[in-house]
């Protein structure tokens, strides 16, 4: 194909050297700066020729915005989460959407167990403790936080992530339980694990680990009834999305004592306002959604959405398409 019928594809932010290589002579790339939430006016003005569009999560692809793109064939999300785009939308347009499971299984795995620990272990304040002059001595009270060993996790979605923080919950010594709308039998036999309904998930649980997609049955799943479920002693983790926890909620149970508190990589809104009062809680930790930040983890989500990005604007399946439903008509 020469240059000149080439499909032209948007991708919202540039990547790292390499990352979308595979781009390369397949399309005619328009890409945007670094960092931006939101398609800037040059990436706009190519939306009306768009056959592709390449996004992240903070892009919100919406009704208004497939109207400005009537030639899209493909929309490739490099994330899992796909609650940026409104697919019933683009399934009645017919435009297959794309994600990016599985390769940031074990990134976000991780983080959810390096935030548990965190917050579990007080290593924040300790460090804070340590860089500020607040080390005196070896205390036997100070800074004691939590076991993990012996304790119970309850797992809210039991997914490929879910599953994969139950897998290294376990090897901490952990009790599993877990969330799913569907038996797992064979799932819960693997981990050694026992399928329980939310209720009794928060009743029972030491730590609480959210892995559920934002959906209309998800949004504030966690609110002021199910945390008045938590035990008081109850940690909550949140690496999935921020809506699904009522933040106002969630304040108010950790000024209040009614759990002990809180890790979350997602928040709402992203980014969270400096002067949001999570951030004046001690027994809240907050990171700025980095499940997925590993460089081998980022750089495989990109060739994924490259993959997704390159089978629509060449009319093939899409491999990891979120509404294949566009296909049957
Ligand atoms: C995703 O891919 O949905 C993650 O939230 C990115 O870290």
């Amino acid at each position: 194909m020469n240059k000149q019928t080439l499909p032209v594809a948007i991708v919202s932010h540039a990547l790292p050297d390499g990352w979308l290589e595979l781009l390369e002579n397949r399309c005619e790339a328009v890409i945007g700066p670094p960092e931006c939430d939101h398609l800037t006016e040059r990436l706009e003005s190519h939306l009306a020729e768009a056959d592709g569009l390449f996004t992240l999560l903070t892009i919100k692809v919406d009704e208004a915005l497939l109207s400005r793109a009537p030639k899209l064939k493909v929309i490739s999300n490099m994330a899992v989460g796909f609650d940026n785009i409104d697919i019933e939308a683009c399934t009645a347009r017919g435009i297959p959407v794309g994600n990016t499971p599985g390769v940031l299984t074990a990134g976000t795995a991780d983080l959810t167990m390096a935030i548990l620990l965190a917050a579990a272990r007080r290593l924040i304040e300790a460090h804070l403790d340590a860089c500020q002059g607040g080390w005196k001595t070896w205390s036997p009270t100070g800074w004691l936080g939590k076991d993990l060993n012996g304790a119970t996790i309850g797992i809210i979605g039991s997914g490929k992530i879910g599953t994969a923080v139950a897998e290294r919950a376990s090897g901490f010594g952990m009790q599993i339980i877990f969330t799913d709308p569907n038996p797992k039998p064979e799932l819960a036999k693997r981990l050694n694990a026992q399928q329980v309904d939310l209720e009794e998930l928060l009743q029972l649980a030491d730590f609480v680990s959210l892995h559920v997609p934002l959906s209309d049955q998800t949004r504030h799943l966690i609110n002021e009834d199910t945390l008045r479920l938590m035990k008081p002693t109850a940690l909550l983790i949140n690496t999935s999305r921020g809506p699904i926890v009522d933040q106002t909620a969630l304040i108010h149970a950790l000024k209040s004592n009614l759990i002990a508190g809180a890790a979350l990589d997602v928040t709402d809104p992203e980014p969270l306002p400096v002067e949001n009062e999570l951030f004046t809680l001690k027994n809240c930790l907050v990171v700025p959604h980095i499940g997925s930040a590993t460089w081998n983890t980022r750089r495989s989500m990109a060739s994924r959405a490259c993959e997704n990005l390159l089978a629509g604007l060449e009319g093939r399946p899409l491999p990891y398409c979120v509404n294949p439903e566009v296909y049957q008509s």
